[in-house]
């Protein structure tokens, strides 16, 4: 390709502004030249700080009047679907916020839509891009971690309920800690075991303290009007015989602020994998390997360059759809188990 990559973003809040528009205009031979907002003044003051020329209201009149490469959906999980799928039916490569979408019939829309509009659909799962994960999967591609037969994914903050955006209302979320920060210790622990397909379900979901006030470290949130769980536990089997334990909480009474872990198990060996750690068994000793250096960036510069990449090489980007259709069986399950207080096979 010889003129510049046309990038278009749907939804210009933090994510957006922070991340998306300027990692893509950070990358050489890309212009986002279109930004699409539901409050148009936002979408002016975005475009005015980042001089991006084409300004809208409405993503349908933006695709349909901006000749776009790719888009960029950074909306509430609620729009995710129609508009992902909006943009592949005009022939764009799409990169679509975590998580995919809120049900599972809606993702495996969006991934037909990719397959018929032969177009990439990617999911914003940056933490893949974490060094300490690409190392690890390294380790996992050479066989030095063997079978994974048992893993750990832990997304706890002690309180931490984001205060803007709508992270708190399930109608445009579909839930809260599971699906908004769950998901990305989830995703990591599924691409590391290779994303074996799920058998079984157990979840449970909790409103302990998300609906009363109280402190507040990412802001003041809207506790009279909180409608989603502010903890989720479950224990998911897969159909290789493994197993996942996940934990999610925005608000949780534990230690630390914010742990963000995924742990492994191999009969070759095992890991921790923030910080990275590798524990296995060789020549007749234990022994516990840790980088002596890793390179330090922005996960989602990097995930937004890799994207960009993979458009430009015609290449496959490591997180796909039928991945995603896998992740949302996952969270839905959880949901309802969560509400049967029973177990969902797949
Ligand atoms: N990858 C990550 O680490 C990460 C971090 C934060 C948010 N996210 C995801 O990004 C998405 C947005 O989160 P955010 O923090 O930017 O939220 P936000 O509330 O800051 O921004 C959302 C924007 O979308 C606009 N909007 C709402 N409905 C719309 C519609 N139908 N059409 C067009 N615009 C619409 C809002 O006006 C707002 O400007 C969510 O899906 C969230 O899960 C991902």
């Amino acid at each position: 390709m010889t003129r510049p990559l046309r990038i278009g973003i749907i939804g210009t809040g933090e994510i957006a502004k922070g991340a998306h528009i300027p990692s893509y205009q950070s990358c050489e031979n890309v212009e986002v030249i279109a930004v699409a907002n539901r409050t148009l003044e936002k979408a002016k003051t975005c475009a005015d700080k980042f001089q991006i020329p084409h300004v809208y209201q409405d993503y349908e009149t933006m695709l349909n009047e901006i000749e776009l490469d790719a888009v960029s959906i950074c909306t509430p999980n609620k729009f995710h679907a129609d508009q992902a799928i909006a943009a592949l039916n005009k022939g764009c490569h799409v990169l679509c916020e975590k998580p995919p979408a809120i049900t599972v019939e809606e993702v495996i829309t969006m991934e037909e839509a990719a397959k018929k509009a032969g177009k990439m659909l990617a999911y914003a799962f940056h933490y893949r891009y974490a060094p300490e994960v690409m190392t690890l999967k390294k380790f996992i591609e050479a066989n030095e971690i063997g079978e994974i037969y048992s893993a750990k994914a832990t997304a706890m903050r002690r309180r931490g309920i984001p205060g803007w955006g709508v992270f708190t209302n399930k109608e445009l979320q579909g839930g809260g800690a599971l699906i908004d920060i769950g998901v990305h210790m989830l995703d990591t622990a599924l691409y590391l075991m290779d994303y074996p397909e799920p058998d079984t379900v157990l979840g449970t979901t909790y409103e302990k303290l998300g609906n009363r006030p109280g402190v507040g470290l990412l802001g003041d949130w809207d506790w009279k009007n909180f409608s989603v769980e502010d903890m989720a536990n479950a224990m998911i089997t897969f159909k290789n015989g493994a197993t996942l334990m996940l934990e999610a909480a925005f608000a949780a009474n534990v230690e630390k602020d914010d742990v963000m872990q995924v742990s492994i198990i191999g009969d070759q060996g095992g890991a921790d994998v923030f910080p990275l750690k590798i524990y296995q068994e060789k020549h007749g000793v234990l022994l516990d390997t840790t980088p002596a250096y890793l390179p330090s960036y922005s996960l989602h510069t990097k995930q937004i360059h890799d994207f960009v990449q993979c458009i430009f090489t015609e290449t496959e980007p490591p997180s796909n759809p039928r991945q995603g259709v896998i992740l949302q069986k996952i969270v839905s399950a959880i949901y309802e188990s969560a509400k049967t207080r029973n177990a969902v096979k797949l």
